[in-house]
């Protein structure tokens, strides 16, 4: 039988991610409906070492579901991989009798969190947070769906100026491992190429579709490159290709972290609003080491290993669909 949950904290880590706020206001205000004490852990794992814990009310989490960041900021910390750092992270819980976690974050913050609860027995929850939207578990994870109309948007503006010079432009978006974000920004915006994490191609390969394309009258061209390719930096692909075509006006563009912030779409604050709501639940039910996600439109609850470790496949056909239309 597991013990009752009377304190819990909640703490963001790793990237942050639009909707990482509305996901705490759940949190804060489902814990007060249960009569739960809630402490927020500032900066991440590092606060949780560094012992600044505050007690949040439900006024604390007013006015923040629209806003982009985390208010209860973030970090990626070196001490909490080491066993020394979780040590004094747990004494710093045990300070103040908290007897259940909520961790909102990517993959390495689930990684903490299921090492930790491995070692200190603590019972965490993990509510997936990150743009990239690789964790298995989760049709969407909180946050990806406000980065992808980001990238859109600026993609939307990169082919005005495209079209008007007939430039070919490269266009880097985020994403280390996956090419979630680049395949959907590749789809939502009508780009003619795509490079993925997921996918081998090569500078020949795609020097080929780009001169199709320009026999076909395409006379300008956008190319949407995830970071995690397996070419090269967006800079080295744009140069190799501009050695290989013939009277093409090359430019480059990096969104980087503009994808990171700003206001959460509605479907993001939704998810957010379920899944931080869900995470406390699962917590009472004396649920432990699972992420919280939504799957076909029904809540789910993973272990935190699968999470984790299972790769969550691009769907191909995606994939299909935006090399067959942009012809
Ligand atoms: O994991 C989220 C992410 O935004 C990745 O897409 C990106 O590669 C990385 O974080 C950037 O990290 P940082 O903000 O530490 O530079």
């Amino acid at each position: 039988m597991s013990q009752k949950i009377n304190r819990i904290a909640v703490f963001t880590s790793g990237g942050d991610a639009p909707g990482m706020n509305a996901a705490l206001r759940a949190v804060v205000r489902t814990a007060a409906h249960e009569k739960l004490i809630v402490y927020g852990i500032m900066n991440g794992y590092e606060g949780m070492i560094n012992g600044a814990l505050k007690k949040l009310d439900v006024r604390d989490v007013g006015n923040i579901i629209q806003r982009g960041g985390t208010f209860l900021k973030t970090a990626r910390s070196q001490e909490f991989m080491t066993k020394k750092g979780r040590e004094k992270a747990f004494a710093q819980l045990q300070k103040l009798n908290i007897d259940g976690l909520v961790a909102l974050g990517g993959n390495g913050t689930l990684t903490g969190a299921d090492i930790f609860q491995r070692e200190h027995g603590m019972p965490c929850i993990g509510v997936p947070c990150t743009i990239d939207n690789d964790l298995y578990g989760t049709d969407t994870t909180i946050g990806f769906d406000t980065a992808v109309n980001t990238a859109i948007e600026a993609v939307d503006k990169i082919r005005d100026t495209a079209e008007s010079h007939n430039r070919l432009f490269f266009i880097e978006v985020m994403g280390r491992h996956a090419g979630f974000i680049a395949l959907y920004t590749a789809i939502g915006s009508g780009a003619g190429n795509v490079l993925l994490p997921e996918k081998e191609t090569s500078i020949h390969d795609l020097v080929e579709t780009l001169k199709a394309a320009e026999e076909r009258k395409r006379l300008f061209n956008l190319v949407i490159v995830a970071e995690g390719n397996k070419i090269g930096s967006v800079h080295e692909i744009a140069k190799k290709v501009e050695a290989q075509m013939e009277n093409v006006d090359v430019r480059v563009t990096v969104i980087g972290h503009l994808q990171r912030g700003g206001s959460p779409s509605g479907y993001d604050r939704l998810l957010a609003t379920r899944l931080g709501y869900a995470a406390v639940e699962a917590l009472i039910d004396g649920h432990s080491n699972v992420m919280v996600g939504i799957s076909n439109n029904q809540l789910k609850h993973t272990p935190m290993a699968y999470a984790i470790k299972n790769e969550k496949e691009l769907n191909m056909e995606i994939l299909h669909l935006a090399e067959m239309l942009s012809i």
